[in-house]
C-alpha cells in the first residue's frame, strides 16, 4: 500500500487530532518523504473548518509565519453547532465533510493513499464534482470559470505582462465553488509557490513545500463565502472617498510641466479628476525618495503638490522596493546601517597572500591581474544584490523588525519633502532585472527578442525601454563574496519539481530574486517569495498611520496575498491596450472581489501599446465602474489621457459623470465592504447563484446589488447583448425605462450602446444614493442628493447611505448610517445612526416602475402635504420624478 495511514486519531467535542504515518512513497521521485505527519481538523467557527497536514519538526516558513498573516484566534465549536459533518474513514485512509446532513456530497477532502509530503514537494489531490464550477485561484489571466478539463493554473508572484495563463504578481491559493445553487471557499493557507490543476473530478495542489493548511468556508450564498473569508483573512481596508475618484496616470511624463498640463488639460476639458499619479519619472536615476532637479526639482513638486491640494486633488507617487546600492545614498546607508537587507549566504573574499585556508579562485580581476578568492571555509551573510531600474539594488526584509523604523523613517522624510497623499508600491514581486543574484553587468541590448525576457511582449517598444534602462547599466560586475545558494543550480531555484513558472517551467529566479536568499531568522526567500508585496503593504500602512494616525492611509500594490485587502488596494498590472485586454479585466476585478480586495481596477485604456480612439471610448466608460479608476498608459505609447479627442473628450466627461453622481453609493459599498466583507463587484452567478447561465457570464457585472453594468466590448459595436437572470427586473439607469421583453432576443436583450453610452440598469427592489457630479469628489460631497427608486413587483425598494468625512482614520461617533425604504407609496428615511451632518440635502426623487393607478401628484410629508415640489410624471413609462424637495438625510421622516 502507498500513502499514508492514520495513526492514534482522537476526537474531542471540537477537533480531531492524529498522525499519518507513510507505508510506501507514491513517487518515487522529488526527493525523500517525511515519513510522520500531524493531522489535526478544527472546527474554527460554525462556518468554517481547518484542516492541516503538517511535517512536526518543519522548518520556520513551513507553515505562513504570524508576522505574515495573524490567524484570527478560533473560537472553536462543538462538531453538532457546525454547519458541516466530518466523515473520516481511517480503512480507506481518507477523510471529507459535507454541508449538516448531507451526506454523500462531500464539500471537500481527500485521501491519504494518494497524499505526497516531502520537503520540496507536496501533492493533495481534491474530489470535485465532474463538471465543477470553480472560481479564483491567481493571480491569472483566465477565464472566470476555470476550465475543468486538464488546467494548470500557476501559482507564484512574479513581474510579467499580463499574458494569459501565466502566473502573475499575486498569489491567492483560494477558490469559490458554486454547487447545486449553493457556494463554498477552500483556502490553501501556504506560501510556496504551485500549480493547481483542475481535471474532471480533481482538483491537484503541487506545492513546492510547506504544510497543507486548508480552511473552508460553508456559505452556502456567494455573498456569505465572501463575508466568511474576509472575517478570517482580514476585511478590506476602508478606503479615503477622494480616491473613489478618477485617477491619471503615465509612465513616461517628460518633467513636472507635463504634470501640470495634464491638470491644466482636464480643468479646460471638465473632465472630473481626483487625483494625478507620478511614476519612476520623476526620480533622479530611478532612486526612491529622490527627485530629478533638472525635470522634477523638488521644491517645484512641493509647490505643485501644495497647488493640487487647493484644487481639491490629491498626489500619488511610486516606490519600487530596490534600494540602489550607492554609498552616497541616504536610504541605502541608513539600511545598511541597520543591515537589514535580504541576504544571502556567501563566501568571504580573502586576499590571497594572507590566506591560509583553502580557497576557491572565482575570477580574474582585470585592473590588477590579481586573482579574487574565496574562503571556502568561512561563510558570511551578505546583502543580496539584483537589478532594477536603478541598476544594482538591495531589498528590505519586511521580516527583520527593525526595518519598519527604517521603512517609517524614509518614507516620513519624503512626505516631508513633498506631501504626496497616497503611495504606489510595485515591482514587489520582488522583480529583478537579472536571474537572481546580478553577478554581471546586465546586457540589455538584446532584450527586444529575448526569449525570457521580461519584455518579450512589448515588441518595437523594449527597445525604447531597454534604451532608457541602459543609462542605468553603468557600473561593473560583481566583485564582492561569493555568493552561494543564488547560483545557477541552486536547489531552491531548481527545485526537483518545476512548477509552470512563466509557462516555460522556468527557474523560479528568473526575474526575481534567488530562492535561496534569506530573511530574518533564516527564513528562506524559497518558503515565502509569494508574501513580500503583502508584507510591504503591512509596512507601508503601518508607516503611513504612524506618519498620520489620524488619517486613512491609501496605498496601491502591485503583489498581493492572502489578507493584502486588509492594507492596501490592488490593480490589475501591465495590461494591453486591446479590446481583448479590456474584456479580461472583468473577470481580474471580480477575482479580486473572491480575494478580498474588493478596491481594484485595470489600467484604463490599457498600458502596453498604443490605445485608439474607440477602444479608449469602451475603456473610459468600463473603467469608469471599475471600484479603481485610473487611465495608466506605458512609456512612449502615445498619449491616452480623456482629453486628447473630441470624441474620448465626451465619451469620458458623461462616463465620468455617472461615476462620480454615483460615489455616495460607492462609498456605502466600501463601507459595508469594510465592516462585513462584502464585495463591492459582483459577477452575475454571485447574485444569483440558482441560475445556471450566469455561471459562465464573465462580460457584465453587478456594482453592489443594485447596478447592473453591460459595457460594450467589441469594436465598432452599437448594442451590446445582455444576459438578465430569471426574477431579475431592471430599469434603465438613465432614462428610468423598464427593460421589456420585447427587447429580448432568445436568452438575451440586445441593448442599445451608441459610442457615447455604457448601459447600466438599477435593480427592482433598490433605493440608491446619487450626488450631483462635479469635478472633484470634495465638491460633489457638497452637492444636493438625488434617491432613485427602482420598484419590484410589489411596489417595495430598500436602500441606504453610509457618511463620514470621508478621510479619518477613526470617525469614532461622527458618522451617519441611513436606511431608506419604500413601501405602500410611503418612503422611509430611518436614520440607524446620525453623528454626521452632511453638507447637502435630499433635493429629488425619481422613482422608477409605479403605475397610473398608485401615482400621486401630491407629496405629503409626515402626514401633511408637502407642497410645491416640482413634479413630473411619465404615465406611459411610469416614471415620477420630484425636485426641489429639500429633505433631511440623516433625520427621520
Ligand atoms: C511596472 C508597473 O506595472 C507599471 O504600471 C509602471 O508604469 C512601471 N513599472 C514603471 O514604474
Amino acid at each position: 500500500m502507498i500513502g499514508y495511514a492514520f495513526r492514534n486519531l482522537k476526537k474531542n467535542l471540537t477537533s480531531y487530532h492524529g498522525e499519518l504515518k507513510l507505508l510506501a512513497p507514491v513517487t518515487p521521485s522529488y526527493g525523500e518523504d517525511i515519513v510522520l505527519l500531524d493531522f489535526d481538523i478544527v472546527n474554527i467557527n460554525e462556518n468554517c473548518v481547518k484542516i492541516k497536514v503538517s511535517n512536526p519538526n518543519g522548518k520556520p516558513g513551513q507553515s505562513v509565519p504570524d508576522c505574515v498573516f495573524q490567524r484570527p484566534i478560533a473560537r472553536p465549536v462543538k462538531f453538532s453547532d457546525s454547519n458541516f459533518d466530518i466523515y473520516i474513514d481511517t480503512m480507506n485512509r481518507n477523510f471529507y465533510l459535507t454541508r449538516k446532513g448531507e451526506e454523500g456530497n462531500p464539500l471537500f477532502g481527500f485521501s491519504f493513499a494518494s497524499l505526497v509530503f516531502k520537503e520540496q514537494y507536496v501533492e493533495v489531490n481534491v474530489k470535485v464534482p465532474e463538471n465543477a464550477n470553480i472560481y479564483g485561484f491567481g493571480e491569472v489571466v483566465d477565464t472566470f470559470r476555470r476550465n475543468p478539463n486538464n488546467t494548470t493554473t500557476t501559482i507564484f508572484s512574479r513581474d510579467c505582462p499580463c499574458t494569459p495563463k501565466e502566473n502573475l504578481y499575486g498569489a491567492h491559493p483560494y477558490y469559490m465553488e458554486v454547487r447545486n445553487n449553493e457556494a463554498h471557499g477552500v483556502l490553501l493557507l501556504n506560501s510556496h509557490g504551485l500549480d493547481v490543476k483542475l481535471s474532471p473530478e480533481n482538483l491537484s495542489y503541487c506545492i513546492l513545500g510547506g504544510s497543507l493548511e486548508f480552511y473552508v468556508f460553508c456559505g452556502p450564498n456567494p455573498i456569505d463565502v465572501c463575508r466568511q473569508y474576509t472575517s478570517f483573512i482580514g476585511k478590506p481596508v476602508f478606503p479615503p472617498y477622494w480616491s473613489l475618484g478618477f485617477h491619471q496616470c503615465r509612465f513616461g511624463y517628460e518633467n513636472i510641466n507635463s504634470l501640470k498640463q495634464v491638470i491644466k488639460k482636464y480643468e479646460e476639458n471638465e473632465i472630473p479628476l481626483d487625483c494625478l499619479w507620478t511614476d519612476i519619472d520623476h526620480m533622479r536615476n530611478f532612486k526612491d525618495f529622490t527627485f530629478d532637479e533638472k525635470r522634477y526639482p523638488q521644491q517645484e513638486m512641493a509647490k505643485f503638490a501644495n497647488e493640487l491640494h487647493e484644487k481639491n486633488k490629491k498626489f500619488v507617487a511610486i516606490v519600487d522596493p530596490c534600494i540602489s546600492v550607492d554609498e552616497e545614498y541616504e536610504p541605502y546607508i541608513s539600511g545598511s546601517n541597520k543591515d537589514i537587507w535580504i541576504k544571502v549566504k556567501a563566501k568571504k573574499l580573502v586576499d590571497k597572500e594572507e590566506s591560509d585556508n583553502e580557497v576557491d579562485l572565482m575570477d580574474e580581476d582585470e585592473d590588477d591581474n590579481k586573482a579574487l578568492i574565496y574562503n571556502r571555509d568561512e561563510i558570511v551573510e551578505i546583502p543580496f544584490i539584483g537589478h532594477v531600474w536603478p541598476g544594482k539594488a538591495v531589498f528590505p526584509d519586511f521580516f527583520n523588525p527593525e526595518t519598519q523604523e527604517w521603512w517609517t523613517g524614509v518614507i516620513n522624510s519624503w512626505l516631508n519633502k513633498v506631501p504626496f497623499d497616497g503611495i504606489w508600491i510595485d515591482m514587489n514581486e520582488i522583480a529583478n532585472f537579472s536571474n537572481g543574484f546580478r553577478y554581471k553587468k546586465l546586457d540589455t541590448s538584446d532584450w527586444a527578442d529575448r526569449k525570457t525576457g521580461l519584455y518579450r511582449y512589448l515588441s518595437k517598444y523594449s527597445k525604447k525601454v531597454a534604451e532608457l534602462f541602459t543609462l542605468n547599466n553603468n557600473d561593473d560586475d560583481y566583485k564582492g563574496p561569493m555568493p552561494i545558494d543564488g547560483n545557477e543550480g541552486c536547489p531552491f531555484d531548481n527545485p526537483p519539481y518545476k512548477i509552470n513558472n512563466g509557462l516555460n517551467h522556468l527557474p523560479l529566479n528568473n526575474k526575481t530574486i534567488s530562492m535561496g536568499a534569506i530573511h530574518y531568522n533564516g527564513i528562506r526567500e524559497y518558503d515565502v517569495h509569494n508574501v513580500f508585496g503583502h508584507m510591504e503593504s503591512i509596512a507601508t500602512h503601518k508607516a503611513l498611520t504612524e506618519i498620520n494616525k489620524d488619517q486613512r492611509p491609501f496605498i496601491l500594490t502591485r503583489s498581493t496575498f492572502v489578507g493584502t485587502g486588509a492594507f492596501a488596494a490592488h490593480w490589475l498590472g501591465d495590461n494591453v491596450s486591446t479590446w481583448e485586454s479590456m474584456k479580461q479585466s472583468i473577470t481580474g476585478m471580480l477575482n479580486f472581489q473572491l480575494f478580498g480586495i474588493p478596491m481594484v481596477g485595470a489600467d484604463i485604456c490599457g498600458f502596453n501599446c498604443p490605445s485608439d480612439e474607440k477602444l479608449c471610448c469602451r475603456w473610459m466608460q468600463l473603467g469608469a465602474f471599475y471600484p479603481f479608476a485610473r487611465n495608466h498608459n506605458g512609456i512612449r505609447c502615445k498619449s491616452q489621457e480623456p482629453y486628447t479627442s473630441k470624441l474620448l473628450c465626451d465619451v469620458s466627461r458623461k462616463a465620468l459623470k455617472m461615476r462620480y453622481e454615483l460615489i455616495p453609493y460607492w462609498y456605502t459599498l466600501f463601507y459595508y465592504a469594510n465592516i462585513k466583507g462584502e464585495p463591492v463587484i459582483r459577477s452575475l452567478w454571485m447574485e444569483f447563484p440558482e441560475d445556471n447561465d450566469t455561471l459562465s457570464n464573465e462580460t457584465q457585472f453587478f456594482v453592489g446589488s443594485g447596478l447592473m453594468v453591460t459595457p460594450v466590448l467589441t469594436q465598432d459595436a452599437t448594442t451590446v447583448k445582455a444576459y438578465i437572470p430569471e426574477n431579475c427586473e431592471l430599469y434603465n439607469w438613465t432614462t428610468g425605462k423598464r427593460l421589456n421583453s420585447f427587447e429580448k432576443s432568445g436568452n438575451y436583450y440586445i441593448l442599445n450602446a451608441p459610442i457615447d453610452t455604457i448601459p447600466v440598469h438599477i435593480r427592482a427592489g433598490y433605493i440608491i444614493p446619487t450626488q450631483e457630479a462635479a469635478l472633484t469628489t470634495a465638491e460633489s460631497r457638497t452637492k444636493p442628493y438625488t434617491l432613485t427608486i427602482a420598484l419590484d413587483s410589489d411596489d417595495c425598494a430598500y436602500g441606504s447611505i453610509y457618511l463620514d468625512d470621508g478621510y479619518s482614520s477613526d470617525v469614532g461617533d461622527n458618522y451617519s448610517l441611513i436606511e431608506f425604504k419604500f413601501e405602500n407609496y410611503t418612503l422611509t428615511c430611518m436614520p440607524r445612526f446620525s453623528g454626521y451632518n452632511p453638507m447637502a440635502r435630499i433635493n429629488r426623487i425619481r422613482i422608477f416602475g409605479i403605475s397610473f393607478e398608485n401615482y400621486f401628484p401630491e407629496l405629503f410629508f409626515d402626514n401633511r402635504a408637502y407642497n410645491p415640489p416640482v413634479v413630473s410624471y411619465d404615465s406611459e413609462e411610469e416614471i415620477a420624478l420630484f425636485s426641489n424637495i429639500n429633505l433631511a438625510i440623516n433625520k427621520p421622516w
